[in-house]
């Protein structure tokens, strides 16, 4: 019996280089899905200008830098589909289909939609408005079964189904509604102790050198209350304690810097030698492959490209679908050519 796996759909704005908190919340997770799902990975261009029109010049590089993290994390392009958001028309014509089936005042009340506003020097556009609709359409398009995300996206994933639903009922059923895939793994910590995020100027980039992650780690918030390496340290909540756990394989080794620091016997700028220590021996091979793919910008986007053209073949056909439900007929498979 042929084995049929679900279809996974998740992605990123390509908003700059993927940093530690990526890669252990969401980079290890997509890799490991690979094995069980059929796994499809956007790069999300098209909502970048949802709220970055105005910098148009570093879209295209950070596609690149993203596209290299996920590479060195794991995603692999043999297995998953990569897909540039852009390159796939049917992103945007199935959203403009979608995006009549959506109230304008149930976009109003999207969390997200209200956060942004509060936070953006600008006027919210018709675009910023329609974030969720394009997302809608990303999932769908591919009828992805399985939206990993964080739990900020949830109210995204919530309206995904809704649309989804009205379609199937409106018309017919070819819509599977999408189930989020919450990841279980805690926020990881940057460098300042809040949560390690790129607007923060807290973040350790894969892409960083080991000079720069040992510089980074040194300057690392540990326990405020500690002022002598001989004072009893605190171990709970401290990032260089939550950073071990994950970095640190020999469990032992970890366990007996802990007691040290309780009992003040070893000082941070020891424990903080030994993490960055183990922090770059960990990121080692991940680095080594993204600088070998680093090399030959062409192969990495061909790479990008093959996927595109892969999913384009199952957005043209779902796009078909859905004109044709929709009363399109007279132009479903028919385009007009263009000279
Ligand atoms: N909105 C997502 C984020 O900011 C990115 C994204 C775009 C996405 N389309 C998607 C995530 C489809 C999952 C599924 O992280």
């Amino acid at each position: 019996m042929v084995e049929i796996k679900k279809r996974i759909l998740t992605g990123h704005r390509p908003t700059g280089p993927r940093h530690l908190g990526h890669l252990v919340g969401t980079l290890t997770t997509w890799a490991a899905l690979q094995n069980t799902h059929d796994c499809f990975f956007l790069i999300a261009d098209l909502h970048v200008l949802t709220t970055d029109y105005q910098h148009p010049q570093q879209i295209s590089g950070n596609t690149q830098e993203v596209l290299l993290d996920w590479l060195a994390a794991g995603i692999d392009p043999k297995r998953s589909t990569l897909v540039l958001q852009s390159a796939v028309p049917e992103h945007a014509q199935l959203a403009l289909l979608l995006g009549m089936l959506v109230s304008e005042a149930r976009l109003r009340r999207n969390p997200t939609y209200k956060d942004q506003v509060k936070q953006l020097n600008l006027q919210p556009s018709l675009g910023l408005l329609g974030y969720p609709v394009l997302q809608a359409a990303d999932i769908l398009l591919y009828k992805g079964q399985i939206v990993p995300v964080g739990e900020d996206q949830l109210p995204h994933i919530e309206l995904a189904r809704e649309i989804a639903h009205r379609f199937n009922q409106l018309y017919r059923p070819i819509f599977p509604e999408p189930e989020a895939l919450l990841s279980t793994a805690p926020r990881l910590p940057g460098t300042d102790n809040r949560t390690m995020h790129s607007s923060y100027g807290n973040t350790i980039l894969l892409r960083d050198t080991p000079e720069e992650t040992t510089r980074k780690v040194m300057s690392m918030y540990t326990d405020p209350t500690r002022i002598h390496p001989t004072d009893p340290g605190h171990v709970e909540g401290n990032p260089l304690f939550i950073y071990l756990d994950l970095f640190d394989p020999d469990v032992e080794q970890v366990k007996d810097f802990k007691a040290r620091y309780q009992a003040g016997t070893v000082g941070d700028v020891v424990v903080k030698q030994h993490l960055a220590a183990m922090l770059n021996r960990y990121l080692s091979p991940l680095r080594e492959k993204r600088a070998e793919l680093a090399k030959d910008k062409d192969a990495l986007l061909d790479m990008l490209h093959d996927g595109s053209r892969r999913a384009r073949s199952i957005a043209s056909q779902t796009l078909g679908e859905t004109m044709e439900s929709m009363g399109l007929t007279l132009s479903v498979n028919k385009s007009v050519p263009a000279r």
